[in-house]
């Protein structure tokens, strides 16, 4: 059984997911959004985000998987599941829980260019810029974090802690 230590605690993350919410809600104001989840881990992230944001907002989701092994990601992204709604003249917010190498995100962009949004932002819960291999940049960030695995408020290891209201680093 791991060790959990809380690096982010929920009082913290939800005065930044507030912030976050306010910016996006100034930014599109008086148009609708569609928030785009990237399942599972930003699931938890979408659902707080969402009641932040004072606009007309639709959610849709993606899945994707890499391959390799759990904590490495192989650069090499499948597809699960595209969207279900048309994305074509929308202004989309890809919603993700971290950013980290960027290969999953720049898959992600990809996908959803194809789908001609009107606009297509980044929203990351977490950012991991050490860890960077291509140049991806969010445009809302909740936290740059050190190079430590995590787990927590949607983040899973193995799809364990997801459920876990804080953000921990788990210690082996
Ligand atoms: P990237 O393709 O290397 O940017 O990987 C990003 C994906 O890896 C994220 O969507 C996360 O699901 C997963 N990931 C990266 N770091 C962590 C972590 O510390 N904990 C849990 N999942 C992580
Ligand atoms: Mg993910």
């Amino acid at each position: 059984m791991p060790n959990l230590k809380v690096m982010l605690s929920r009082d913290q993350i939800q005065k930044r997911v507030a912030e976050l919410g306010a910016r996006i809600s100034a930014d599109f104001h008086g148009q609708p959004v569609v928030l785009v989840g990237v399942l599972k881990g930003a699931t938890i992230f979408l659902s707080d985000l969402a009641r932040n944001i004072a606009l007309d907002a639709t959610f849709d989701f993606i899945s994707v998987s890499s391959y390799g092994s759990e904590k490495q990601s192989s650069g090499e992204v499948k597809l699960n599941k595209d969207v279900d709604n048309s994305m074509e003249a929308k202004n989309v917010i890809l919603v993700e829980d971290i950013l980290d190498t960027g290969l999953t995100m720049s898959y992600l962009l990809k996908v959803l260019r194809a789908h001609n949004p009107k606009s297509l932002k980044i929203a990351a819960l977490l950012d991991k810029t050490s860890r960077r291999i291509l140049p991806i940049h969010a445009d809302y960030v909740g936290f740059e974090i050190p190079d430590h695995f995590v787990v927590g408020y949607g983040m899973d290891a193995a799809e364990r802690y997801r459920n876990l209201p804080d953000i921990c680093v788990v210690e082996e």
